[in-house]
């Protein structure tokens, strides 16, 4: 549609962050009933009032009238590990005996020919029916895993951030590599996928646990030589992980004084859990600039615990939130936020639908420093859209006919909305065939 740089639009009730709604309030959305997105080269053009913007088109430019609908910047998530997505649902185990028993045996199934293809091209389908357009992946310990990812991700020409995990210890013999191949295939990893259309690479030692002190140092390594890569790694997500982790590494201050140790706390490093954080721990992360990761759905189920967000946002520290399948349960963004709101008011926090939508658009998109990219409809952004029915369920419907405003339609769609909702996703400003109803 518009790759070549034609112009083309899109008709609906736009919404869209500039700001934290959390700390500026309402002047932090945009919000027009009825709106028009424009796209250019596959680049948001300009985004306001369709009476204002129609007579600015060329004559003939396709239009897509998606009233009534909510017309949203594609959703983003900050934490997903590609192996796993038939992992989901595995009964009853806390994280080291759910690795151990039911990840660690999925994940040396991605030796076989064929199958990360087949998984990486479930995970993009599942994300994108999910109006999620961005995410940070975790793919197995094998490089022709995050090959087949970047690959199918690059056709499609998703942005997506992807790295081939490092674990030299502590899982079974098919599922590690050394410190010195896991340094010598990322960095060819790097040097095939990074910047490479959308493609963006992420250094990706598992966490402390799987990794000895000399994969760190090889990690470190990238680091130092790559400084526009991302860094993800998991940290202190259950007690018996954290007993383990400090175990492995005596000398260090805490589990974040680890990854500090060897280099790897910085703006591009992407954390997640940060549950059971001390006080140090989370001043390390402000000085840092280091990304805490919300896995909601994820920490319920494995019982991890619950993320004290108010915490972060005290100390300063950035937060993104995730999914973190096959942990997590959904793939979905907004049942992604319904349970973040449940495990803050288990605190006696709050989360707007505003602040949730936030979250999952320009928020993940800042903390990621991809908000020049991606996460909003300023001009010159990618036109990665998500197109929103709110009423798309009988019992949203049926709600729906009592919310008063905005803000009340928009909590319902937060806490009762999942894949349902998507009527459709826009990457680059084409158009998806295969959402939900389109
Ligand atoms: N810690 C190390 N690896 C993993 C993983 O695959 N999932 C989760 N939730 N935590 C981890
Ligand atoms: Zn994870």
């Amino acid at each position: 549609m518009s790759k070549d740089g034609a112009i083309s639009a899109l008709r609906g009730r736009l919404l869209w962050f500039v700001d934290d709604p959390h700390a500026i309030g309402e002047a932090a959305h945009r919000y027009v009933e009825d709106g028009l997105l424009v796209i250019e080269g596959g680049l948001i053009k300009a985004a306001g009032e369709a009476s204002e913007l129609l007579p600015t088109l060329p004559a003939g430019a396709p239009i897509t009238d998606h009233r009534p609908h909510l017309i949203m910047p594609g959703f983003i998530d900050a934490h997903i590990h590609m192996p796993q997505t038939q992992v989901v649902a595995s009964y009853g185990a806390q994280l080291m005996e759910w690795l151990n028993k039911y990840t660690f045996v999925e994940e040396q199934k991605l030796a076989q020919q064929g199958h990360a293809e087949k998984l990486s091209a479930f995970l993009l389908d599942e994300l994108l029916a999910s109006g999620t357009t961005t995410a940070a992946v975790y793919c197995s310990v094998h490089k022709q895993s995050a090959d087949a990812f970047f690959a199918e991700s690059h056709r499609r020409n998703t942005r997506m951030i992807a790295g081939k995990v490092m674990m030299d210890r502590n899982a079974p013999p098919a599922l590690t590599d050394t410190a010195e191949s896991g340094y010598a295939d990322s960095k060819e990893l790097i040097a095939r996928w990074h910047g490479k259309g959308r493609q963006l690479y992420a250094i990706t030692p598992r966490f402390v646990v799987t990794s000895t002190p000399e994969q760190m140092a090889a990690s470190q390594r990238l680091v130092a030589e790559h400084p526009d890569c991302f860094v993800q790694t998991h940290i202190n997500e259950n007690r018996a992980e954290i007993a383990f982790a400090r175990e492995l590494y005596p000398d260090a201050a805490d589990y974040a004084g680890i990854y500090e140790d060897y280099g790897l706390l910085g703006k591009k490093s992407l954390l997640g859990h940060c549950i059971h954080m001390t006080k140090r721990e989370w001043r390390a992360f402000a000085e840092a600039g280091a990304v805490a990761v919300f896995c909601p759905t994820s920490n319920l189920f494995l019982g991890s615990g619950l993320f004290d967000w108010q915490r972060a946002r005290h100390e300063s520290v950035k937060v993104a939130v995730a999914t973190d399948i096959g942990g997590g349960t959904s793939y979905s963004m907004l049942r992604t936020m319904a349970e973040a709101y449940k495990i803050l008011q288990l605190q006696g926090q709050s989360l707007s639908a505003f602040d949730a939508l936030h979250a999952i658009t320009l928020g993940n998109a800042a903390a990621l420093g991809l908000d020049h990219l991606i996460g909003s409809f300023e001009p010159g952004r990618e036109a990665d859209v998500v197109v929103l029915d709110p009423a798309a369920t009988r019992a949203m419907a049926h709600r729906l006919e009592t919310v008063r405003d905005l803000a009340e339609e928009l909590f319902v769609l937060v806490t009762l909305g999942d894949e349902r909702n998507v009527v459709s996703t826009y990457v680059a400003g084409e158009r998806l065939s295969h959402c939900s109803t389109n």
